[in-house]
């Protein structure tokens, strides 16, 4: 211990001055185990860059460093957890007297980083120059946006920043799992939105103007939902979600992405007049909520959320949205709605639902479709071959009536003669 405390600061400054120049930190290796049982629970390779501001005579400095390599897990201070009752904690220690604790919470389908507190001695000279204060002070959030999969191991390369009080924790090159069942990394992995490149993302080199590629259509999949085993929500759909956000440069960006049929948990539940959808991943929730006028007899779509993480360009890279007082698909109860049309739903300001293929029907316990009102678009679609149609119909007409007005004339002519 001696040892380190004095190899330290030597240490410290050499990574402080890498900072600056290049961001060398490589990851460094946690593990809990269960006292009792000797079962890893949780494992994390973590490389985090801290960003601190602190006062120096009534002026605000900002201190940077990185996790180091000598960091350790505090084996007093983490723990697995007692199933209901506490939550299993990473506690890391590091440098002279700081710390950082990482908390997790879960349920039936994924865990989460519930809450990030750090602790940062001021004492320490080498890290907080000229420091007003002495002594040790801690900061911490519960929105860390760290969200797995249940069984699967949170991964995230790019940069995910946490906000606390005066203080920034970037954590990049993250392998991070509790609940763990074995003892090493499971197979499966929950990446962050940062590391999933957004399919509108324009090529980052021209200075012209970039074209952004096409998103391809989303798949079209079909979504059920069930209130004591009969059905309640029939919804037919191809997903995709537009928002518009502000980069960290000012500009606006624009990010496309297809809800997929795969790796997305579908939930749902209603009432004798409310019934809502909610799909989810590891970093999406998407949630639609149906509402029965029972005096008109019509549903209609009234609500809708979303919380998803932004590409990595983006100012604030959470993103959430929710409107509920909307009133889209307004159908008779008994019958279904159809838009086989690519449909607009304007949610919120900067965020817009696409829908393809989409038939929904809510509050009818029918395992398949009532007959289906159409959509206006698609009415419009019709429109095109009904005019052509039609145009058609009065050529034939038109020439038919020349036919006859030159075969009477001719006749007539003929008598003349
Ligand atoms: C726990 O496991 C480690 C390595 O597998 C072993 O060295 C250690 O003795 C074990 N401790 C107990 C209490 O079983
Ligand atoms: C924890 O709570 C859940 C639901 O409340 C229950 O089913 C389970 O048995 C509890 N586990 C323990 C170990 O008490
Ligand atoms: C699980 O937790 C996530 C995030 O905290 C939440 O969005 C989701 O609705 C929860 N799922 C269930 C089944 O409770
Ligand atoms: C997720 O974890 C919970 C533990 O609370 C477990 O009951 C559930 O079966 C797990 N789900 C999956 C899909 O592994
Ligand atoms: C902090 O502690 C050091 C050493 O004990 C002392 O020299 C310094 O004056 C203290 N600074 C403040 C702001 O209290
Ligand atoms: C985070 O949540 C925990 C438990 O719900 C709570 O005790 C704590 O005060 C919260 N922290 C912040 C910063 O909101
Ligand atoms: C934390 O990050 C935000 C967003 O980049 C920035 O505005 C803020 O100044 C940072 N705070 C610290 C202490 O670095
Ligand atoms: C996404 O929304 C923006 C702004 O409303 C719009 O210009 C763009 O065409 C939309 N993209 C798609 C694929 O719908
Ligand atoms: C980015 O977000 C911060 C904090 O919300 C805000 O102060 C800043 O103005 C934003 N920058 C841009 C370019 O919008
Ligand atoms: C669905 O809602 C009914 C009440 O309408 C409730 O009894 C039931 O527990 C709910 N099911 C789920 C899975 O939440
Ligand atoms: C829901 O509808 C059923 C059948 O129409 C009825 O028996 C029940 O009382 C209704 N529940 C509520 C809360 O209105
Ligand atoms: C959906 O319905 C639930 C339950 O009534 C409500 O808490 C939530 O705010 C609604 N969401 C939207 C976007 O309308």
């Amino acid at each position: 211990m001696s040892w380190r405390q004095v190899k330290m600061p030597v240490y410290w400054m050499a990574v402080m001055l890498l900072i600056g120049v290049v961001q060398v930190a490589t990851a460094v290796q946690f593990e809990v185990k269960d006292g009792k049982t000797n079962i890893t629970c949780i494992l994390a390779d973590l490389s985090i860059n801290f960003s601190v501001s602190y006062n120096v005579s009534s002026k605000m400095e900002l201190a940077t460093f990185v996790l180091p390599s000598e960091a350790v897990t505090n084996i007093n201070k983490s723990s697995c957890g007692v199933e209901n009752t506490t939550a299993p904690v990473l506690a890391i220690q590091f440098g002279s007297n700081h710390s950082l604790s990482i908390h997790f919470a879960r349920n039936n389908t994924r865990y989460e980083v519930a809450e990030l507190v750090m602790s940062y001695n001021l004492s320490d000279k080498i890290i907080f120059p000229n420091a007003s204060e002495n002594g040790t002070k801690t900061v911490s959030t519960n929105k860390t946006a760290v969200l797995a999969e249940n069984d699967t191991v949170y991964k995230c390369m790019n940069p995910h920043l946490i906000r606390m009080d005066n203080a920034n924790a970037t954590f990049h090159d993250i392998r991070l799992e509790a609940y763990l069942k074995q003892s090493n990394f499971s197979q499966k992995v929950s990446t962050c939105s940062e590391d999933i490149t957004p399919t509108s993302a324009p090529a980052p080199v021209t200075t012209t103007a970039p074209v952004p590629a096409p998103v391809p259509d989303p798949p079209v999949v079909q979504y059920s939902v069930n209130r004591s085993s009969e059905p309640c929500l029939l919804a037919k759909v191809g997903l995709q979600m537009n928002i518009t956000y502000t980069t960290k440069d000012g500009k606006n960006g624009s990010y496309v992405f297809n809800i997929e049929s795969k790796g997305v948990t579908v939930d749902g539940n209603c009432t004798n007049t409310t019934a809502y959808l909610s799909l989810s991943t590891g970093s999406i929730d998407l949630r639609f909520n149906f509402t029965l006028n029972s005096s008109l007899e019509v549903f209609y779509l009234d609500g809708v959320s979303l919380s998803t993480g932004l590409p990595a360009d983006a100012n604030d890279t959470h993103f959430e949205a929710a409107n509920s007082s909307l009133n889209y698909m307004q159908t008779n109860v008994h019958k279904s709605f159809k838009c086989n049309s690519k449909q607009t739903l304007q949610i919120t300001d900067p965020f817009t639902v696409n829908t393809y293929h989409l038939q929904v029907q809510a509050f009818n316990s029918d395992n398949t479709f009532a007959s289906a009102v159409e959509c206006s678009l698609d009415e419009n679609g019709m429109l095109v071959p009904i005019v052509v149609g039609a145009a058609l119909a009065g050529l034939v007409l038109i020439v038919l009536i020349a036919y006859l007005i030159g075969r009477k004339r001719s006749h007539a002519g003929y008598q003349t003669i």
